[in-house]
């Protein structure tokens, strides 16, 4: 079973944003995949990395729509993607390390993955009703 699913229910009606929402929780999900079996400190390594620079492309995609669309609520949902990419960088660390019992990690990366479907479903899915009105699909 998938650690995080991110499925129709939490869609923002937007499809490229969607559809980069999936790719996010598939490659969360290969990260936990990886600390499960023994992947090497390599791969997961390269792993994260692409989970990081997908996470700052996706933020990067979507602040570009918030420009596009003037979107009112932008300064809020940015700092937000701020903090999330800071949270990144936290457990890329503690990842890398390997510090810690494997539990540890697999409930770090929890959380992240919690935070980033909340954001989700919350953030995105306003942005995602405006973005509609503004004519973006
Ligand atoms: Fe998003
Ligand atoms: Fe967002």
């Amino acid at each position: 079973m998938a650690f995080v699913t991110c499925d129709d229910t939490v869609g923002t009606g937007v499809e490229s944003l969607d559809r980069e929402h999936r790719q996010l929780a598939a490659l969360i999900n290969a990260i936990h995949a990886g600390l499960f079996t023994d992947a090497s400190d390599e791969r997961l390594e390269q792993a994260f990395v692409v989970l990081a620079d997908f996470a700052s492309l996706h933020f990067r995609h979507e602040e570009e729509l918030f420009r596009q669309t003037r979107y009112p609520a932008a300064a809020d949902h940015m700092r937000h993607h701020a903090e999330l990419k800071a949270q990144l960088s936290i457990l890329e660390a503690a990842l890398l390390d390997r510090k810690g019992p494997l539990i540890e990690l697999a409930e770090k990366l929890g959380f992240l993955s919690e935070w980033l479907m909340e954001h989700v479903e919350k953030d995105d899915k306003a942005f995602g009703d405006y973005a509609k009105q503004a004519g973006i699909r």
